[in-house]
């Protein structure tokens, strides 16, 4: 699964107890595509990611990454992922965090992390603790880690969240970077932040349970 970048949702339907969250929903991102996707909160944009990084199963329906179906078991390896909060240990730096994610892959070096937490305005040096981390902090942290390995697919939960004004500029324009550095990237973002608007080449949202063309788009 090297270099997938194609990511299908086909038919899929997905049930919160018994109440149905999405219905029939199909829609396909691939190379080159940044996707927003939009939708009111408890809508399912989060179970969407999640379905398409392999972390989730739909009840019905399948998901296809480059034209297979990803297979019981399966994630994606190759994508920088922002699920809601990701998990980092507390007791550990953030430079400690993110060089026991970069062990997993052997892809970058520890320089590579230092300079993406410097990027970011994270000091790689200090040693406080994540979980005295500021909310801000922390989401820097969960940018680095989905960027470090310049992945193929990226797909982002609220990337701005808890950052101010200067910080979500950041990101907008580190995204935007990495697509200018590598075209083919894939990417979904979730986001209700308007900043996001210059990367974006489509817009999709969560409408009465099925993911639709954004009407505001044009
Ligand atoms: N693991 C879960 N267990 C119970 N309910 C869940 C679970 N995951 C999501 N939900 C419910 O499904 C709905 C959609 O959640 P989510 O995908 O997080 O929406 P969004 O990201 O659009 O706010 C919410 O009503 C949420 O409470
Ligand atoms: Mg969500």
């Amino acid at each position: 699964m090297g270099n997938l970048t194609t990511i299908e949702l086909r038919g899929v339907s997905v049930f919160v107890k018994k109440r149905p969250l999405l219905q029939d929903v199909s829609f396909l991102v691939g190379p080159g595509d940044v996707l927003w996707l939009k939708g009111p909160n408890g809508s399912g944009k989060s179970t969407v990611l999640k379905m398409m990084a392999g972390l989730q199963r739909p009840r019905e329906g399948t998901v296809m990454v480059d034209g297979q179906p990803l297979p019981p078991g399966r994630f994606l390896t190759n994508a920088g992922v922002i699920i809601n909060a990701p998990v980092f240990i507390g007791t550990l730096s953030g430079f400690a965090n993110l060089q026991l994610l970069a062990a997993i892959r052997h892809v970058i070096d520890d320089d590579t992390v230092r300079q993406w937490m410097s990027r970011l305005g994270l000091d790689p040096a200090e040693r406080m603790r994540v979980r005295q981390y500021s909310t801000g902090m922390n989401q820097k942290l969960a940018i680095a880690q989905a960027v470090m390995e310049s992945p193929v697919v990226l797909l982002l939960d609220e990337p701005l969240n808890g950052l101010d004004k200067a910080a979500k500029a950041l990101v907008v324009t580190i995204l935007a970077e990495m697509r200018q550095a590598r075209p083919d990237v894939t990417m979904v973002i979730v986001s209700h932040e308007d900043e996001v608007a210059p990367l974006v080449t489509r817009r999709l949202v969560i409408d009465g349970m099925q993911v639709v063309t954004d009407g505001s788009e044009r």
